[in-house]
């Protein structure tokens, strides 16, 4: 068995079980201290779980007003560039909610990505407000990973994967040709809880790696030791090179 690490039968099934995971975990925290922050993943696996978000909030009677979203990167794009991983959740997820402008924390990268990646950090400080070097810890982050084991912008031998002292920085992606701002590796390993969503048969090697390789130190894998909870959803193909049983 792999602790942590659940399997679902197909990627819809594993959308509502996510959906419903975050508005549980939101919902305890905003019970315990009247407000949740939530740091969003980008790229395309999260969308369904976006879409369906709205909804499990609605049956929950989840108050939007007490929950802060934060992006974990973004491309430096504009907000409505179909590459835009806040066009993504404004598509999936704010538009079928009401929450207060003030709550909903974009990575501005329109401009230099120095500056995207300083001002993000300054937004991250005052919201927590931090002191000196104190690491912010949200509630929940949300992941996904590629099949080079990258995580939110951070691709293995980019300056990101080894930066540890600012909270956010900007990298550029030789492999993509794009700047993006990224949370650093110290920031999304001190939250309370990290779920990692991993759907498809692309994805199969890097989590048979996860799982079965101690050894690797991708980005992904730093996760590993990550200080809070961390959870893997699956889908079966992305599990298909596990060995029979070991999942949950
Ligand atoms: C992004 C994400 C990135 C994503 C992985 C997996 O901005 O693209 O932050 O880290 O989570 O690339 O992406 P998919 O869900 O599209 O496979």
């Amino acid at each position: 068995m792999i602790p942590g690490l659940t399997v679902f039968r197909d990627q819809d099934i594993l959308a509502e079980a996510a959906a419903k995971f975050i508005v549980q975990k939101l919902s305890m925290d905003v019970a315990a201290r009247r407000k949740a922050n939530l740091v969003l993943s980008g790229g395309n696996t999260p969308r369904a779980v976006y879409e369906k978000l709205g909804y499990a909030a609605d049956e929950t009677g989840l108050d939007w007003r007490n929950v802060h979203l934060f992006w974990g990167d973004e491309r430096c794009v504009p907000p409505d560039h179909p590459e835009s991983n806040y066009r993504m959740v404004q598509e999936s997820l704010l538009q079928s909610i009401s929450i207060p402008e003030g709550n909903v924390h974009r990575i501005k990268c329109e401009s230099s990505p120095a500056d995207a990646a300083t001002q993000y950090s300054s937004e991250m400080r005052e919201h927590f407000s931090l002191k000196g070097d104190t690491i912010p810890s949200f509630d929940l982050v949300l992941l996904g990973t590629g099949e080079d084991g990258h995580v939110a912008s951070i691709f293995p031998g980019s300056s990101a994967e080894t930066e540890m002292d600012y909270l956010v920085t900007s990298t550029f992606v030789e492999k993509l040709q794009v700047n993006r701002i990224t949370m650093t590796l110290p920031v999304l390993k001190n939250a309370a809880e990290i779920l990692i969503l991993v759907a498809g048969r692309a994805k199969a090697r890097i989590l048979r790696s996860l799982f079965l390789d101690e050894n690797l130190r991708l980005p992904v894998h730093q996760i590993r030791s990550a200080s809070g909870k961390v959870q893997w959803f699956a889908d079966r193909d992305a599990a298909s090179m596990l060995p029979e049983g070991i999942a949950e």
